[in-house]
């Protein structure tokens, strides 16, 4: 199984970042880590972070035929980019919605996300462990 891990806007500042939210690992760090768990399932994944809307747009559109689902971090888009969750109703390529932090225990407007209906499931709250367990859901 092929995946595409996809991060958003800011998640390029994991480890610098409000470290008590997001932890002091670095996103390049993460990556490496998933890499070698998905390897070890005998699985590959594919890494991508842009702090631009429609680069992420993009990449969801080429996923399509390339990759058997997608792991997507929007960071704050998901908030409200419309643009990305028709990205995600374009393509028939499954997509689970991942949050590092519990945004339901945070501010009012991390509560709603627009990705979450065109999305095939969504796992929040765990850290980067958020990432490994949404991997498992196309793995299992
Ligand atoms: C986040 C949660 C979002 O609300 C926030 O804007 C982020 C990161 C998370 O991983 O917890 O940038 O997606």
């Amino acid at each position: 199984m092929k995946l595409l891990i996809l991060n958003g806007v800011n998640l390029n500042l994991t480890g610098k970042r409000e470290k008590g939210v997001y932890g002091e690992e670095s996103l390049e760090s993460i990556n490496r880590e998933l890499e070698e768990y998905a390897r070890k399932r005998g699985h590959g994944v594919d890494f991508f972070q842009s702090n631009v809307e429609g680069e992420l747009c993009t990449r969801i559109q080429e996923a399509e035929g390339k990759y058997d689902g997608i792991v997507l971090n929007a960071g704050a888009y998901t908030h409200y980019s419309v643009a990305l969750r028709d990205a995600i109703a374009a393509v028939s390529v499954p997509v689970v919605e991942v949050h590092m932090s519990n945004v339901h225990a945070r501010e009012e407007f991390r509560r709603n996300s627009v990705l979450t209906p065109v999305c095939r499931g969504e796992i929040l709250g765990f850290g980067k462990k958020s990432y490994i367990l949404a991997m498992e859901s196309f793995f299992l």
